[in-house]
């Protein structure tokens, strides 16, 4: 039966992919943006941009006061508690640079970080290389056959030498979320720093990041339907206060001489440099328009849509789903046929899903394979785009097998 999504005319990439015989189906990869946020660019492009935090004059008045409103608006909207604990920087990826430069100091020779056996690479390689370069050691959280993270196994160890846990939210490749609570009161008693990496989970849950109980948050506003460009840093005061400077230049500076300077807190301490000011706007406005949404019809969406998605590759011969998808995305293989020819006879037909590792080779080799397809879905999509794909799907098979 005919699914549609109530907010696809939201998206116009949506309808223009359409025209060009595209369906989109890679939405973990990036998303698709609101029309909201489209006026948001144009309006402040438009109406005179200005530099954040210097300026005296009306547009650079403007501009920060609406840069400080989104931190604002950023920090309801995570219930993070204040605005103070937002930092902006450049995307996922650059929010887990800083920390693990921002937090080098407290590292000793011997300590430990631990990080999952599922993790992206952007929430392992900063900590390997951390790692390497302070002598500590990187202990790997277990999985079991299904994908799951072995929570006994981690619980044992994550020990009293434990000074940092890094855990994402959800699982990019296999679409499984993280049994967190457990973890992360687990980590605090040993005395640990907790890093949850939400640049998937935020999309699909909305946290509440006072409940949640880590003490840094990191995300993207790319997957979350806003700009590219935008990352947000959260941390709780006192671990905010713990993050040292990291680069350094413009804005982030109180004092400076020649041969010394003096630093501003978090968070403008921590944003050297002219910030990402029109995605950040434009983030505020994108979150304006994910709050109009009702939440649990978006919810009851993407989990109609992603029981079909699962369903239709279960039922077909000789294909297997990756671990035990529980949200918004599906890896899978085909028994017998690479990955990269099933991914090419999809492209060929205008479907755009994922073919590789995802970011996760680590995963990928204890997994046992080279590669995976992964199709994700957004709040654009509908029962429409999963039949196009399974019609292309099929033809594949009968193609390659
Ligand atoms: C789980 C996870 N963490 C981190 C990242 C990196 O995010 P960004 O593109 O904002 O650097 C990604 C992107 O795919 C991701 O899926």
């Amino acid at each position: 039966m005919f699914q549609p999504s109530p907010w696809r005319d939201d998206f116009p990439a949506i309808a223009a992919l359409h025209r060009q015989q595209q369906t989109y189906l890679d939405s973990a990869a990036t998303s698709q943006k609101p029309q909201a946020l489209l006026d948001a660019l144009l309006y402040y492009y438009g109406h005179g941009a200005a530099n954040v935090h210097r300026a005296q004059h009306m547009p650079g008045a403007l501009a920060t006061q609406a840069f400080e409103h989104c931190r604002a608006k950023l920090a309801a909207w995570l219930n993070a508690g204040s605005a103070e604990q937002i930092v902006f920087t450049h995307g996922a990826t650059s929010a887990l640079n800083l920390l693990a430069y921002g937090l080098e100091h407290g590292f000793q020779a011997g300590d430990e970080i631990a990080v999952s056996a599922l993790e992206h690479h952007a929430n392992l390689l900063p900590w390997q290389q951390l790692a390497r370069r302070r002598g500590l050691r990187l202990v790997i959280l277990p999985i079991d056959d299904q994908g799951q993270l072995d929570l006994d196994a981690a619980m044992q160890l994550i020990g009293p030498r434990t000074r940092l846990l890094a855990i994402s939210q959800l699982s990019n490749v296999l679409g499984t979320w993280q049994p967190l609570g457990p973890l992360l009161a687990h980590a605090r008693a040993q005395g640990a720093l907790s890093v949850v990496d939400g640049a998937q989970g935020v999309v699909h849950a909305r946290p509440d990041l006072q409940q949640l109980g880590c003490d840094f948050y990191v995300m993207s506003s790319h997957k979350l339907y806003g700009p590219d460009g935008v990352g947000v840093l959260y941390g709780r005061s006192q671990a905010l206060a713990h993050v040292r400077h990291w680069q350094f230049g413009g804005e982030m500076v109180h004092l400076a001489e020649y041969q010394q300077a003096s630093f501003r807190p978090a968070p403008l301490g921590l944003e050297a440099g002219t910030p990402p000011i029109a995605g950040v706007i434009g983030l505020g406005a994108t979150l304006d328009y994910l709050a109009s949404l009702d939440a649990q019809a978006v919810s009851a969406h993407e989990a109609r849509l992603h029981a079909l998605l699962l369903g239709g590759l279960q039922e077909r011969q000789g294909i297997r789903v990756l671990g035990a998808p529980q949200t918004a995305l599906v890896s899978f293989i085909v028994e017998g046929v690479h990955n990269a020819d099933i991914a090419h006879v999809l492209t060929e037909q205008g479907i755009a899903v994922r073919a590789g590792h995802h970011c996760a080779m680590p995963l990928l080799q204890h997994l046992g394979l080279d590669g995976a397809i992964r199709v994700s879905l957004g709040l654009y999509n509908d029962s429409d785009d999963l039949q196009r794909f399974f019609d292309a799907l099929d033809q594949g098979l009968e193609l390659l097998r």
